[in-house]
C-alpha cells in the first residue's frame, strides 16, 4: 500500500467550518443502547478514543427530540438534551466529533419510539393510509425542531435517515409513491418532500451547520429508485442545502447491510457515480473493511469519507491500528449479521437481550461499560 494513499485517509477535512480529523465516520447502527446509559457512553467511547474522526448516533425518532409533547407527563426533553450534550462533550474530549441520525418510520404521529399513531404512507398500501399533506407540514416542523435540539446540544452535524424504505424513502420511491398532488407524480415531486424538508432544518439551524442527508441510491427491487434519480435528487438536495451526500443503498430488510457473499466495498461505485456529479463531499459505505480498501477509495477520490459500521462493532481500535499499519492486528467483521442486526425493530431476529455480545468475534461490544 503505498504510503500517500494511507495519508489520503487520515487527511483532515472540513465541512462548514467543522473539521474532522480523519475520513473515517461510524456509520449510525441502531443497537439498543441508548444515548445516556453508562453502557452506551462506553460503548461510543471506546469508537472515539479508537481514532474514528466522526460517530453518527443511530436514526432517532424525530417527535424525541422535536419537543416535550411526545414525552408526555414526563416532559423529558430538556433532560435527554443534557444527557446528549454530555455524551458529545465526552466524544470530544477523546477526539471524535458527534452527530446524530433523525428519523421518521412509518406512523402519525409516531411518537417517541416511532411506533405509535396510525400507519401512514405516501399513498394506501396494505393497511397504511395515505399521508395528508398537512401532515406532511407537521412531520417537516418535527425535523426542524429535531435538527435545533440536536444543534443546541452541542452535536456537530445532523444526518438526515432519507434512506432504507422510511418514510422520506418511500416518498421518493416510484413503487411507494403515487400521488398526484405536489408531492408525487414526477421525479421533481417525489423529492418536494424532502426538498422541503432540508429547506425548514437548513432555516432552523442555520447556514453554517452541518447537514448530511442518507439515501438508498438504489432500492435493490424491480421498479424502484434508480441510481440516476438519486443522482437527480442528490443534486436538488444540495441545492436546497445539504452539505453532504451519505450513499447507502437498499429498502428494508434488502441489502442494507451486505452478507459475507457480497463484494468488499459493496456500494462504492453508487457514491463515486454520485460524486462525480453532486460538488460537495460522498459518504461510501458497505464492507468496508479493510484500511487498504478505505485508503484507496479516498485516495482515488470514488468518495470523501468511508463510514464504517459493522467493522467498528467488531473492532473498536480499527482506526488506530489502521493509521499505525497494524493491519494484522486488526479483527475482521465477517458480516455474518448474526448478533448485530437483531437489534433493527423491522428485522427482529432474535431478542434484544443485552447479556448477548453485540458481535461474534467481540465479546466485549456493547459490554464495554463493565470495565
Ligand atoms: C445493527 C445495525 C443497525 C443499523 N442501524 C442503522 C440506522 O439506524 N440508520 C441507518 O441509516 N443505517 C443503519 N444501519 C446500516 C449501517 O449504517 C450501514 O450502512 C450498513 O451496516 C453497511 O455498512 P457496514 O458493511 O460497514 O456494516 C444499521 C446497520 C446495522 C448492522
Amino acid at each position: 500500500m503505498p504510503q500517500q494513499n494511507m495519508a489520503a485517509l487520515f487527511t483532515p477535512i472540513t465541512i462548514k467550518g467543522l473539521e474532522i480529523k480523519n475520513r473515517i465516520i461510524m456509520a449510525p447502527m441502531a443497537l439498543s443502547l441508548g444515548f445516556r446509559s453508562d453502557r452506551a457512553r462506553a460503548f461510543y467511547l471506546e469508537r472515539a478514543r479508537g481514532g474514528v474522526g466522526a460517530i453518527v448516533l443511530p436514526g432517532t425518532a424525530v417527535d424525541v427530540l422535536a419537543s416535550d409533547e411526545a414525552w408526555g407527563k414526563r416532559g423529558a426533553l430538556a433532560s435527554f438534551l443534557q444527557g446528549l450534550s454530555s455524551l458529545a462533550r465526552d466524544v470530544h474530549d477523546a477526539g471524535a466529533k458527534l452527530g446524530i441520525q433523525l428519523w421518521h418510520g412509518f406512523r402519525f404521529p409516531a411518537g417517541l419510539m416511532g411506533d405509535q399513531g396510525e400507519l401512514v404512507a405516501p399513498s394506501p398500501v396494505e393497511k397504511a393510509r395515505e399521508l395528508k399533506a398537512a401532515e406532511i407540514g407537521i412531520i417537516i416542523g418535527k425535523f426542524a425542531a429535531a435538527a435545533a435540539s440536536a444543534k443546541e446540544a452541542g452535536l456537530d452535524f445532523v444526518n438526515i435517515h432519507g434512506a432504507h424504505g422510511y418514510l422520506l424513502h418511500r416518498f421518493f420511491s416510484p413503487l411507494d409513491n403515487r400521488r398526484n398532488d405536489k408531492y408525487g407524480g414526477s421525479v421533481g415531486k417525489r423529492m418536494a418532500f424532502a426538498l422541503e424538508c432540508v429547506k425548514a432544518v437548513r432555516k432552523a439551524v442555520g447556514e453554517e451547520y452541518p447537514l448530511f442527508w442518507r439515501l438508498s441510491s438504489e432500492e435493490g427491487v424491480v421498479g424502484g429508485i434508480t441510481l440516476e434519480q438519486s443522482i437527480k435528487l442528490a443534486k436538488a438536495l444540495k441545492k436546497a442545502g445539504v452539505d453532504v451526500i451519505d450513499v447507502s443503498f437498499g429498502r428494508l430488510p434488502r441489502q442494507i447491510m451486505p452478507s459475507k457473499r457480497q463484494p468488499m466495498g459493496t456500494y462504492v461505485s453508487q457514491a463515486e457515480a454520485i460524486r462525480k456529479e453532486v460538488n460537495i463531499p460522498v459518504i461510501a459505505v458497505g464492507r468496508i473493511n479493510s484500511p487498504q480498501l478505505a485508503a484507496e477509495i479516498i485516495s482515488q477520490n470514488k468518495a470523501d469519507f468511508v463510514a464504517l459500521g459493522r467493522q467498528l462493532i467488531t473492532d473498536p481500535n480499527w482506526v488506530r491500528k489502521a493509521q499505525e499499519g497494524r493491519y494484522d492486528d486488526i479483527v475482521y467483521c465477517d458480516s455474518c449479521n448474526k448478533n448485530c442486526i437483531r437489534f433493527i425493530p423491522e428485522i427482529k431476529k432474535a431478542p434484544a437481550s443485552q447479556d448477548l455480545p453485540l458481535c461474534n468475534l467481540n465479546e466485549r461490544a456493547g459490554k464495554e461499560w463493565m470495565g
